[in-house]
């Protein structure tokens, strides 16, 4: 089989990403250009901006990838591109520049699931360091700032297919990480900041109940009740306790002063946070973040136990957290259970893990048809 190199492009959220992949399993080249300067004023991404700076990055960011990996337009076998989910002025960045280059170069163009990107970004990096076996059945954690779904995911030849059987009722993990950041005045994005501070409080401090979900799903109603057990999140409560906990210890004038003292400051160092972050507010954090942890961890074990699986994946931008890795290594080894992760820069949005996904689907001439447009609300199926 010979090397096949494919252009991935990444343009779903507030990072525009060009990689270039060979064979599914060795990155070539892997450029991000990160918008958070641009959205950290609003505390969140804001979508309008978020489509203009990708149509500003968008050329730059492709001709860097193809550049870093010794690659021009016309030497590319293949061109891919997030489809969905996501913001859909963003999306529609990426996909109009890559119709209009995969025209112009009479390449196919593959259209890939942001999610099934996420769960490839961990097999991209199996293989690159020689990996190759993985075994079935594999249980994926995505956990991301617009995600937290568990999916049971299966490959019949070429083919990939994915069973949903959990995912959050409500915010995100990330989105908790990002809200609780905010309200406590630490800015955006949350989860790499409360990461940081974490180890600075006792995580044992505040007590937070487990989060409770009393209601059957939405999307379920009307529709004959599923004996499987199901294992979805819901971290809407956590938040709204951390928000009841600044209010009922008067934190909040010392949550308005670190605001204010943080946008005084470029980029604030771990210094700059501890400085003004008193031990109270670090109790809070840990806490915090051991609550969201141990839930993550133990939903997704349970679900690995409840469907017998063999291997479990953990990906998405929370699968960057510290304490999520460790407490997920630890309590997988108890339970002999292999649990993979991407390396940190692969965890978080990034074009290489598209490219690695489209590779079956260009050994299964799997291309995307012209007339293909942006899905913000796309599902992962099989
Ligand atoms: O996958 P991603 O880059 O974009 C989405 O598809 O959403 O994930 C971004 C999310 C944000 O909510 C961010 O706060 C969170 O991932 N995140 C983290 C960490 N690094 C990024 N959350 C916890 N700990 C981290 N170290
Ligand atoms: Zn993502």
């Amino acid at each position: 089989m010979p090397d096949t190199h494919i252009l991935g492009i990444e343009s779903s959220c507030d990072e525009t990403g060009a990689a270039v992949v060979r064979s599914g399993e060795k990155i070539l080249s892997n450029v991000v250009f990160s918008q958070i300067a641009t959205h950290q004023p609003y505390g969140g991404v804001v979508p309008e901006l978020a489509s203009r700076e990708h149509l500003r990055a968008i050329v730059p960011v492709v001709r860097k990838a193809l550049a870093d990996a010794g690659q021009t337009y016309e030497s590319v076998d293949a061109l891919a591109v997030t489809q969905g989910p996501g913001l859909a002025g963003a999306l529609l960045v990426g996909i109009s520049y890559a119709k209009a280059l995969a025209f112009a170069l009479e390449k196919p163009l593959i259209a890939v699931n942001h999610l099934e990107g996420h769960i490839h970004a961990v097999l991209l990096e199996e293989r690159q360091k020689g990996h190759h076996e993985v075994n079935f059945p594999v249980l994926a954690l995505v956990v991301s700032g617009g995600h937290t779904h568990l999916y049971l995911a299966e490959q019949k030849g070429q083919s990939w297919s994915y069973q949903n059987i959990g995912h959050t009722r409500d915010d995100a993990a990330g989105e908790a990480f990002d809200k609780v950041a905010k309200l406590l005045g630490l800015g955006y994005p949350g989860g790499p900041v409360i990461d940081r501070l974490s180890t600075h409080g006792d995580p044992s401090a505040v007590k937070f109940g487990p989060p409770q979900i009393k209601h059957r799903d939405r999307n379920d109603r009307g529709k004959p009740k599923d004996a499987r057990p199901r294992f979805d999140f819901s971290y809407s409560g956590i938040k709204t306790a951390v928000l009841r906990y600044v209010e009922t210890h008067h934190l909040k004038t010392s949550v308005d002063n670190r605001r204010q003292a943080l946008a005084a400051i470029a980029k604030p160092t771990q210094e700059d946070y501890l400085a003004l972050c008193d031990i109270e507010t670090l109790n809070l954090i840990a806490s915090f973040q051991r609550a969201v942890v141990d839930d993550l961890v133990g939903k997704t074990l349970a679900a690995a136990s409840a469907h017998d699986v063999a291997t479990v994946f953990v990906t998405g931008g929370v699968a960057a957290n510290n304490e999520l890795r460790q407490t997920f290594e630890r309590q997988g080894a108890q339970e002999g259970l292999p649990v993979y992760f991407p390396s940190r820069p692969l965890s978080t949005d990034n074009a290489a893990m598209i490219a690695a996904a489209a590779y079956p689907k260009w050994l299964s001439r799997d291309f995307a048809a012209m007339d293909f447009s942006a899905e913000a609300g796309m599902q992962l199926r099989g």
